[in-house]
């Protein structure tokens, strides 16, 4: 089956989203060739409750901008399982308002990885809270997973982000605050060679970061592997 529309679910309660893959066919594939299909997100998730997905096959080509696979905001308790996502865009892409997101069993990639945010866009709006990734894996994707926070003040929060990834990136948290972040037992080959960055603003430090357990290789071009390296700026782990 292809579709060539996103599925937009708006205000749910307790739903359960669940396709599975027939052998060899795709499911959810948003055609994006250029000019022709629209080029959106696969699933987009607004306003609901105790919502599941599983079982989720998403592809779009590589080179299609703005067609993540799943995108959330206003929502709680959010489950993402068993699935495989490979886009232009972020795999998933957490918004402003979502709360108690777990993800588990996720293969992502291509694409750019898992983002949280961008968040901080406009003052006032909702933070992020309760985020959790897990037992997944990340396949040529740009990033694993990523904190997008843009650095202009509002009252938005990122916290208790508990991820087992591959690579951690926190942007521009000026004006933002990002606090209780807990990463743990990650492992992994990256594809740069600073695979944890965590660049917070000097107004808007992140607080009480928790590392365990991280072991990440760099791996070059020639496929030479090293041991990868680290930046903090700004960032009180303990
Ligand atoms: C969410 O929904 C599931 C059923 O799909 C139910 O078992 C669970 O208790 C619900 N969680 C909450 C917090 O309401
Ligand atoms: C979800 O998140 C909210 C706010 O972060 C929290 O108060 C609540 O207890 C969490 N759990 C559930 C099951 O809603
Ligand atoms: C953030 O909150 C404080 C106190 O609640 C308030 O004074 C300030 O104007 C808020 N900032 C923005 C950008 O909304």
């Amino acid at each position: 089956m292809d579709i060539n529309h996103s599925i937009m679910l708006m205000g749910c309660h307790l739903l359960v989203v669940a396709l599975l893959k027939p052998r060899g066919q795709v499911i959810g594939h948003v055609r994006t060739k250029k000019g022709l299909d629209s080029e959106s997100i696969h699933i987009s998730i607004n306003g609901c409750n105790n919502i599941t997905m599983q079982n989720l096959i998403l592809t779009a080509p590589s080179d299609s901008p703005n067609t993540d696979g799943i995108h959330t905001g206003n929502s709680n308790i959010v489950n993402v399982l068993h699935s495989k996502i490979g886009t232009g865009d972020d795999c998933i892409s957490i918004g402003p308002g979502t709360n108690n997101m777990s993800m588990d069993h996720i293969v992502c990639g291509h694409g750019h990885g898992i983002s949280i945010g961008s968040i901080g866009g406009t003052p006032r709006e909702e933070g992020v809270e309760n985020i959790e990734v897990k037992n997944s894996v990340f396949r040529n994707t740009d990033n694993g997973v990523r904190i997008k926070a843009w650095a202009r003040p509002s009252n938005a929060t990122v916290k208790n982000v508990n991820e087992r990834i591959l690579m951690l990136y926190i942007l521009q948290s000026s004006g933002v605050k990002i606090s209780n972040v807990k990463i743990s037992s990650v492992s992994g080959t990256s594809r740069n060679l600073q695979a944890l960055v965590l660049d917070c603003s000097p107004t808007n430090t992140c607080q009480n970061i928790k590392l365990q357990n991280i072991n990440l290789v760099y791996s070059d071009k020639m496929k030479k592997t090293q041991r990868a390296t680290s930046l903090f700026k700004h960032a009180y782990v303990n």
